[in-house]
């Protein structure tokens, strides 16, 4: 066998071997995408109470009842019809200046997002409910 011939066959065995190699690679991608992970996040769900304990309680009340750095919000004055659930969003996010009390002013509150502030409102109309202060639908 001449090298001619032999090299002849090695690149038979080559250009063989390339094609299946193309064919496995083909095949492989044309196999459906691979679902990639969500990155959504899955809603967050809130305890009111525990925000409310963590976030509010220091000046308004383990109650909500008032402490002597803040009112307390169980009291017809905050009744949803005179304080509605956007006046919470509103103290939380900016701050309340001192209008009704001597208690001096409210800081925003940072880091509580609106779903907090909204299971928030939602423990706070429950104890004010239970004191029979008008406090809307429950949640
Ligand atoms: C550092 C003390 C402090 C903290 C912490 C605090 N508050 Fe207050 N908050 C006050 C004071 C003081 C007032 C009363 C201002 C006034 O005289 O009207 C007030 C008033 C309010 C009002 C009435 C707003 C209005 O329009 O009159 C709401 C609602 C309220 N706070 C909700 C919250 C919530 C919800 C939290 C927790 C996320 C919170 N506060 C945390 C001190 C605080």
């Amino acid at each position: 066998m001449s090298s001619l011939t032999s090299n002849y066959h090695a690149f038979k065995l080559l250009a063989f071997a390339s094609a299946i190699l193309i064919a496995v690679i083909t095949a492989c991608s044309s196999e459906p995408p691979t679902p990639t992970p969500t990155t959504q996040r899955e809603p967050t769900t809130y305890s009111g109470e525990e925000s409310f304990q963590n976030r509010c309680a220091v000046c308004h009340g383990q109650q909500a009842d008032g402490t002597a750095t803040g009112p307390p919000l169980v009291n017809r004055l905050y009744e949803i019809g005179h304080h509605p659930n956007f006046s919470f969003h509103n103290a939380v996010n900016n701050g309340v200046i001192a209008h009704h009390w001597n208690f001096g002013n409210m800081p925003p509150i940072p880091n509580v997002d609106s779903a907090e502030i909204d299971a928030i409102i939602c423990h706070v109309r429950d104890l004010q409910r239970a004191q029979s202060i008008q406090a809307g639908q429950p949640c």
